[in-house]
Order: structure tokens, then C-alpha cells, then sequence
């Protein structure tokens, strides 16, 4: 009930864009560490693989760890919700000029390619997906990835699977390196 109106009051914050982030530092290995905690024992449960190749040591971010860690638990919880018993589950992070690119690919259903320009709006859910949820995870990541400047979207393979891409800045010292 808490998260619903944590929720709640998240959708109306970007709906007013009034949400404000608080940049701090942040290393890519301390974010897909936290990841794995939280959603490790779900995608265990559910007999998906979840795994995490090991980031370019000391990457780091000019981001806030608490909102960019909802960006990633709501992307991996549904690439675990969506991807079948046996399944894989990839999030990875790599540079990308000024910023660092996450990726989450999952080996589930995908979506089709004509419901790729609709995912992130509001209470969007594909129609009979008979899974649990509000339709709000991905309008919200949306809104938390726009908020620091970065992109989020999201590709069908061709085989299948769900690939979903953000981009987030890079701190500083990484910037004057690259
Ligand atoms: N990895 C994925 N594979 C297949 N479909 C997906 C995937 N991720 C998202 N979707 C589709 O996009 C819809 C919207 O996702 P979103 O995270 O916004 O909502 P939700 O997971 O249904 O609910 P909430 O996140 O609010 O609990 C999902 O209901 C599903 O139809
Ligand atoms: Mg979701």
C-alpha cells in the first residue's frame, strides 16, 4: 500500500515536471550490486538467470543512486515477470561517450514492434499480459532517466526477448578521460 502511493505520488510529480533529482556519485558496480539484492531472489524463484557481467572497474556515475535503482528494479523486475521458467535475464552497463549505457535483455516474449512507441506512457500494459502490475514502472523510469538528462528506450530482437537501453551521465572525472 506504501509503494502504491509512493507510486502514486511519482506519476504526479513528473506529470507536473517537478521532479528534481539529487546528483550525487554513484559507481555502476555499487548500483548492479544493490540490483542483484533486491531482485536476485525473485528471478531464483522463478528459475530465470539473472546475470550481471562485471562493469569497466570504477565507473562512475553523476546520478542519485536511490532513483536510478528504482530505473533498474522496475526494468529487471520485468524483464524476470515477463521472461519464462529457464529464461535469461542480462544487465550490463557500458561507456558511451559522456554518459554510461545500462542494458536489460531478457529471452521472454519481447514486444511487438508496433507496441514499442507506447510502453512508457501512462498505465500502459499490454492487453491480456496476465501479469500483475499498474502500468506505472516504465512511465516512472521514463520520468527518473529524463529528470538526469539521459534517454531510455526500448528495442524487440529479432529472435524474441526484450532489450531495453538508459543512458545516464558520467561523473566528471570519467568525462575529462574520455
Ligand atoms: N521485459 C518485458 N517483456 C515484455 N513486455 C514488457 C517488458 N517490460 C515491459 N513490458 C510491457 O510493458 C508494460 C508496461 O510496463 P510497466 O513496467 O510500465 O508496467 P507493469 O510492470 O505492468 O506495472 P508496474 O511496473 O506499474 O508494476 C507491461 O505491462 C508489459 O506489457
Ligand atoms: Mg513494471
Amino acid at each position: 500500500m506504501e509503494s502504491l502511493i509512493r507510486t502514486m505520488l511519482d506519476v504526479a510529480t513528473i506529470e507536473a515536471g517537478k521532479l528534481t533529482v539529487s546528483f550525487g556519485t554513484c559507481t555502476a558496480e555499487v548500483l548492479l550490486h544493490e540490483t542483484t539484492e533486491v531482485l536476485g531472489p525473485l528471478a531464483a524463484s522463478r528459475h530465470v538467470n539473472l546475470v550481471l557481467p562485471p562493469p569497466e572497474p570504477h565507473l562512475t556515475l553523476r546520478a542519485d543512486q536511490e532513483r536510478v535503482l528504482q530505473v533498474l528494479s522496475n526494468l529487471v523486475g520485468n524483464a524476470v515477470k515477463f521472461t519464462p521458467e529457464g529464461g535469461r535475464v542480462t544487465l550490463s552497463v557500458e561507456r558511451d561517450g559522456d554518459m554510461a549505457r545500462f542494458a536489460v535483455v531478457d529471452t521472454g516474449p519481447g514486444i511487438p514492434p508496433e507496441h514499442l512507441g507506447q510502453i512508457f506512457d501512462r498505465f500502459w500494459k499490454a492487453e491480456a499480459s496476465g501479469q500483475k502490475g499498474t502500468g506505472l514502472g516504465l512511465f516512472i523510469a521514463k520520468g527518473i532517466v529524463d529528470a538526469h538528462g539521459g534517454r531510455i528506450w526500448a528495442e524487440s530482437g529479432a529472435t524474441g526477448g526484450a532489450r531495453f537501453y538508459f543512458t545516464l551521465p558520467l561523473g566528471e572525472a570519467e568525462r575529462r578521460a574520455s
